[in-house]
């Protein structure tokens, strides 16, 4: 029984932050469920690894590594962790997290709230089951940032089957000049130093903002640096029209209204890339056609976290499911065959 339609009124009278860390604590008490089995339509390998469904969470709900067991359990493909600071931070003051329910979205300022990478690793031991991706940053206060990206992935490297590079939060400041192309050639040679030969795949996080001119700097790099996959995107800056009280809050905004421009970016990438590097989509997913119509216009994977608050863990199957039949009625056989797809 989904039992989220009957907490939801109790989670929503909550402010926001509370609601989530009592979220996270009542998930911690559940049993650790399996992850779930390769789906024969669904399963994809992407970056050397068999994703046994596309819907993943996206990274900021579970940032210090706590319920990925649980979150596998409810049918997700794979979980991304973080992110994850070499050092823990409070994040910004608060309040920082808002709920725009008239709009189906979130405006958040969290600004990298983590207990740091060790504290994370401690629960991210080797040999676990499912699929874990770990999102990494740099501490607010670093006077070097690219070489916080390199003590994230030497601290991770051994705990994670991905690490993603996140280069596009709004809420620490300066962060997302890395996504232009010097800083970012540096960073990426940075990141792929520390790997070394046989680490993990890199996967870099951008930002939905960016400009055509932008998007073309982004894939030159990451080619040239055989980068292993780019998610699009992270919470935008911009303001969409919006109707909730707290629309005019400084943060990123996720959710709804992020969808259309999440999708444009996507195809931006897509068009950029040609297909030959595999694209993450992320950025107002709540169903089976907005997966369906993201992997068309290009994308292997995809990734939630809005969705979730509004419906509930359930999500993930539900998804996966809807996906399966629309996969059926346009005559697919497998997910692979209908990523790029669409028609122009
Ligand atoms: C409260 C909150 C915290 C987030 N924290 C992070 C984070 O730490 N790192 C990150 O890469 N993305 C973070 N995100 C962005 C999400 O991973 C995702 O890219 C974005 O919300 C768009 O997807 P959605 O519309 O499905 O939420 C956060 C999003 C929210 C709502």
């Amino acid at each position: 029984m989904a039992l989220y339609p009957l907490l939801r009124p109790l989670a929503f009278a909550l402010d926001a932050e509370r609601a989530h860390r009592l979220t996270i604590g009542a998930l911690k008490l559940l049993p650790p469920g399996l992850p779930p089995a390769p789906d024969p339509m669904l399963a994809i390998k992407v970056a050397g690894l068999l994703f046994p469904n596309p819907v993943g969470l996206a990274a900021g709900f579970d940032k210090d590594a706590e319920v990925w067991r649980q979150m596998l359990g409810f049918g997700f493909g794979f979980v991304e962790v973080g992110t994850l600071t070499p050092r823990p931070q409070e994040g910004n003051p608060r309040p920082r997290l808002f709920r725009l329910v008239e709009d189906r979205a979130v405006i958040n300022r969290m600004g990298f709230n983590n207990r740091g990478q060790a504290a994370a690793v401690a629960r991210l031991r080797k040999g676990r089951p499912g699929l874990v991706g770990a999102n990494i940053g740099a501490n607010k206060d670093s006077s070097d940032r690219i070489a916080d990206y390199a003590l994230g992935v030497a601290a991770l490297r051994d705990y994670a089957d991905y690490l993603t590079v996140n280069i596009s939060s709004p809420n620490t400041p300066g962060l997302r000049a890395l996504q232009d192309k010097s800083a970012l050639d540096e960073l990426l040679a940075a990141v792929m130093e520390a790997r070394g030969n046989n680490g993990p795949p890199f996967f870099l996080k951008v930002a939905p903002d960016l400009s055509r001119s932008e998007v073309d700097d982004v894939v030159t790099v990451a080619m040239a640096r055989k980068l292993d996959s780019i998610i699009i995107g992270n919470t935008t800056i911009s303001r969409p029209p919006l109707v909730s009280r707290h629309s005019a809050e400084t943060g990123g905004l996720s959710g709804l209204p992020l969808k259309s421009l999440a999708l444009d970016r996507l195809r931006d990438f897509r068009r950029a890339t040609g297909g030959a590097l595999p694209l993450v989509a992320v950025g107002g997913i709540s169903n089976g056609v907005d997966a369906f119509e993201r992997i068309r216009a290009g994308a292997s994977l995809v990734q939630l976290y809005t969705a979730l608050v509004y419906e509930g863990p359930e999500i993930a199957e539900r998804i996966n499911a809807e996906l399966k039949r629309l996969l059926k009625r346009h005559g697919f056989a497998r997910l692979e065959e209908a990523i790029g797809q669409e028609k122009d």
